[in-house]
C-alpha cells in the first residue's frame, strides 16, 4: 500500500479538509450525489487525516452546496469573459479548476503558506494558472494577480468569517480600489449558523471557529463594493441543478426551512469601475 501524506495545517487551515471531504463523500454518492469529483476523492484518500470524524454532523455536504453556487457564479464568469482571471483566495485543496477551467480562463491560487505547500503536492502550475502562498489581508500577492488579464472574479469561499472582521472589511475596500470592475464572491453565516455549526455540525470536530457572523450582506457594501446577487441554500433548486431528491427536498419544505434553517448567504458584489475626476 503506498504511504500516506502527513498533514501538517495551522488551526484554520486545518478546515480546507472539510469541503474536500465533502465534495468526496458526494462524489462516492454516484448519480446521487451533489458533485463529480475524482481528484478530492484520490486526495481524501491519500492523506494521513482522519475524515471519519466528519461523517457526522452534515458530512459537510453544506459547504458542496456552497461550492455548487460559487461553481455557477465562476462558469457565469467564464462565459462573458472566456480568458479572465479567477483568484481563488483561501484556495484550500478546491478543484475548481479541474472541474470548471475553459481552455482559455486564467487562474491564480492563494494561501498561507501551510495550506499552499500541501496544494502544491496535488496541483501544478501551467503558464494560465498560477499558485501563490499570502493571506487575503495582505496586498503582496495583488502584483501577481495584474500579470493575468482582467477581468477578475475573486472566490473567497469559506474563509472570512474566521478571520478579524475589522481586517477583512480593511483588506475588501484595499482590493476593490485595487481592481476597479471587478467581481467578489463569497460567503458569510448568520448568528444561528455559527452557533449550529459549533454545536452540531462538522465544525465540532476542529479546533477551528467561526469569529462573527453577518445577517445582511449588504453591510458590506461600506467596503465599496455594491451587491448583485445573494442566494442561501434555499434558493439553489432555481439556481443550479441538484439531484432530483435534494430538490424535491428543498422546494417542499422550503417555507418551512426558512424559518428554522440558519443562515448561510452566498453573495457576489462588484467593485465601480473608477471613474476619472
Ligand atoms: C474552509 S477552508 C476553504 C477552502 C476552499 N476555499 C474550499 O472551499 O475548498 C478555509 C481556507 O482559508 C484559508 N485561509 C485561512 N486564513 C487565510 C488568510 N488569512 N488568507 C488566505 N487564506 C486563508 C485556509 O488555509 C483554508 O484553505
Amino acid at each position: 500500500m503506498a504511504e500516506k501524506r502527513s498533514v501538517q495545517l495551522g488551526t484554520v487551515q486545518e478546515t480546507l479538509l472539510l469541503p474536500l471531504y465533502g465534495r468526496a463523500r458526494q462524489t462516492r454518492s454516484g448519480r446521487w450525489g451533489l458533485i463529480h469529483d475524482p481528484k478530492a476523492v484520490d486526495m481524501v484518500e491519500t492523506l494521513d487525516y482522519d475524515f471519519d470524524r466528519f461523517r457526522e454532523g452534515g458530512s459537510a455536504a453544506g459547504s458542496v452546496l456552497r461550492t455548487v453556487m460559487f461553481d455557477a457564479w465562476a462558469r457565469a464568469f467564464l462565459r462573458r469573459n472566456p480568458a479572465g482571471t479567477i483568484v481563488e483566495i483561501g484556495a484550500g485543496l478546491n478543484t475548481r479548476f479541474e472541474r470548471i477551467d475553459n481552455g482559455t480562463a486564467h487562474w491564480v491560487e492563494l494561501d498561507l503558506p501551510d495550506s499552499m505547500a500541501l496544494r502544491r503536492e496535488f496541483f501544478s502550475e501551467s503558464p494560465r494558472r498560477r499558485m501563490a502562498e499570502g493571506s487575503v489581508l495582505g496586498d503582496e500577492w495583488f502584483a501577481t494577480v495584474r500579470e493575468f488579464p482582467g477581468p477578475y472574479l475573486f472566490v473567497t469561499e469559506g474563509v472570512l468569517f474566521y478571520l478579524d472582521r475589522t481586517e477583512v472589511e480593511h483588506s475588501l475596500r484595499r482590493m476593490a480600489e485595487a481592481f476597479p470592475g471587478a467581481r467578489f464572491a463569497f460567503d458569510l453565516c448568520g448568528n444561528r449558523t455559527i452557533d449550529m455549526q459549533h454545536r452540531r455540525g462538522p465544525l465540532r470536530h476542529v479546533d477551528a471557529r467561526l469569529a462573527w457572523a453577518c445577517e445582511n450582506p449588504r453591510e458590506f457594501e461600506r467596503c465599496g463594493l455594491r451587491l448583485l446577487d445573494s442566494q442561501t441554500i434555499l434558493d439553489l433548486p432555481r439556481r443550479v441543478r441538484l439531484p432530483l431528491p435534494l430538490h424535491l427536498a428543498i422546494a417542499v419544505a422550503g417555507p418551512l426551512l426558512a424559518r428554522f434553517s440558519p443562515q448561510h448567504s452566498f453573495n457576489l458584489y462588484e467593485a465601480p469601475e473608477r471613474r476619472d475626476p
